[in-house]
């Protein structure tokens, strides 16, 4: 952190894994200011596999926040113009309503700022929760803000920061090529890649974490999910103190501890023999077929009175991506119940309220230059059926609404036939538009 312009408030060191800002916990409160810019961005997975990431600051997980208790934090969250979508943040060392989600949703070229106090020491989430929450979460839009007690932490030689996370991909692991992300699997929670920040390889091939025999290690582990738990391990270590779920609960001598997803756990260690020491999930599949492998590299003295057994390279390696075959689900017939004209409308606009108007708005307004309006919206109101398409596969490239040009992308809804219909006869019936009914028979038509 350094001092900026204004007096009597400091900018926010912030950095990205696996290294973590400075202590703090010696100096007093303050005003706190944390500058961070949202990226969308194409990146590795690993070996020849690309992913398009969503980021918190450039890197997955997000820039490491280092706050001590009692801070004001002003929070300056920008989402960078060249972003397709809109973002927020929720932090869970917030206290408050929607851990300041509600206060930060920015359109891509905005910024937003908020203030909140930090008044619970731990360490804490943060991710995305703009709809589909699940979907910003799993591209890797989470991280790890820290709140040091009063005096801080007891000094260690070595901190680091690790942050796991599930991601699923439309081709298995290993398949080559940009990745796009599958919700199916995502909602069936099988990921293809369980990995430490944000790839495979990210602690390893020359990437290890470092330190000496003797010293102390801190490790900040988060984990984003967004589905699993994980059984966090160091292989030949067993943590001297554990922060269990980030808290004040210190529990001592654990071999493994629980990381619940948007949870955390501090552990710390003395490194007493050389050697690579090799992190995991202990869900082991995961480890060694899905990426969840690191490498602690302790160089120094062997330490015999300690450990006196051959040292072998090359064990606990990663062994690569099982062939997984899902069973392709058989579409479930659809129970479409007789409903009245009135009933689609009010089960249309609580579809519109959780998954159209982030990007729409409230009012289908939506927002110049990014999202086109819903209402009165002449492209709508000409064509129907190319408006279902546009809910079933998406839409992208160059369209006119209302005759100003959009150019972006809308993903594709992951809705039934019957949510479809019904929120297209919401949103007809809504904002000056031409009161077409659309039937759940015209959704499976042009599905
Ligand atoms: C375009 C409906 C969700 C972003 C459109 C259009 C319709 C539509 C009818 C055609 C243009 C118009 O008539 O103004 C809906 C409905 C949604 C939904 C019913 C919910 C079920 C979303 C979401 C996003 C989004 C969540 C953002 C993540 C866009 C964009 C376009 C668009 C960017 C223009 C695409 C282009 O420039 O080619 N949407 N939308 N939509 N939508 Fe949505």
């Amino acid at each position: 952190y350094s001092k900026i312009a204004t007096e009597g408030e400091m900018q926010a060191e912030l950095t990205s894994p696996p290294m973590v800002p400075k202590p703090i916990g010696g100096r007093a409160a303050t005003k706190l200011k944390v500058s961070m810019e949202i990226k969308e961005q194409e990146g590795t997975m690993a070996d020849g596999v690309k992913y398009t990431y969503w980021t918190f600051g450039g890197s997955v997980p997000g820039s490491f926040i280092r706050t001590r208790v009692g801070d004001e934090v002003e929070f300056h969250l920008k989402n960078h113009p060249d972003n397709k979508l809109p973002h927020n943040i929720d932090l869970h060392a917030v206290t408050g309503p929607g851990g300041g989600a509600t206060s930060s949703l920015v359109a891509p070229g905005h910024e937003k700022v908020f203030s909140f106090k930090v008044i619970n020491p731990g360490l804490y989430v943060y991710h995305c929760a703009t709809a589909p929450v699940g979907m910003h979460i799993a591209n890797g839009m989470y991280g790890l803000i820290l709140v040091e007690p009063e005096g801080g932490l007891p000094p260690v030689d070595k901190e680091y920061y690790i942050m796991q996370g599930d991601f699923y991909t439309q081709g298995e692991y290993g398949a080559k090529g940009l990745q796009s992300f599958d919700m199916n699997k995502a909602i069936k929670e099988t990921p293809d890649y369980v990995v430490f920040n944000g790839k495979v390889g990210s602690l390893t091939n020359g990437n290890e974490l470092t330190a000496k025999v003797g010293e102390t290690v801190r490790l900040f582990v988060g984990n984003g999910g967004p589905n699993l738990v994980s059984s966090f391990h160091v292989i030949g270590e067993i943590f001297d103190n554990v922060h269990v779920e980030g808290g004040n609960l210190v529990n001592k001598n654990v071999q493994t501890t629980l990381i619940p997803a948007g949870g955390s756990s501090i552990v710390d260690f003395k490194v007493e023999t050389a050697g690579n020491f090799i992190i995991v999930d202990h869900s082991i599949f995961r480890a060694f077929n899905k990426g969840a492998l690191g490498i602690l590299k302790v160089e120094g003295e062997e330490n015999k009175k300690i450990y006196s057994g051959t040292i072998q390279e090359g064990i606990y390696l990663p062994e690569g991506g099982t062939i997984q075959k899902m069973p392709v689900s058989s579409t479930a017939k659809e129970v479409v119940p007789n409903r009245t004209l009135a009933e689609k409308i009010k089960t249309g606009k609580d579809i519109f309220g959780t998954t159209c108007f982030a990007c729409h708005q409230s009012e289908g307004q939506g927002i110049p230059n990014a999202f086109p309006p819903l209402a009165k919206s002449d492209y709508l109101n000409t064509d129907s059926k190319r408006a279902i398409k546009t809910i079933l596969n998406g839409l992208s490239g160059e369209i006119t609404v209302n005759g100003k040009k959009f150019n972006n992308v809308m993903p594709s809804q992951n809705l039934s036939d019957d949510e479809i219909a019904n929120v297209l006869t919401y949103i007809y019936s809504s904002w000056g538009n031409n009161k077409t009914e659309i039937t759940p028979q015209m959704v499976k038509t042009l599905r």
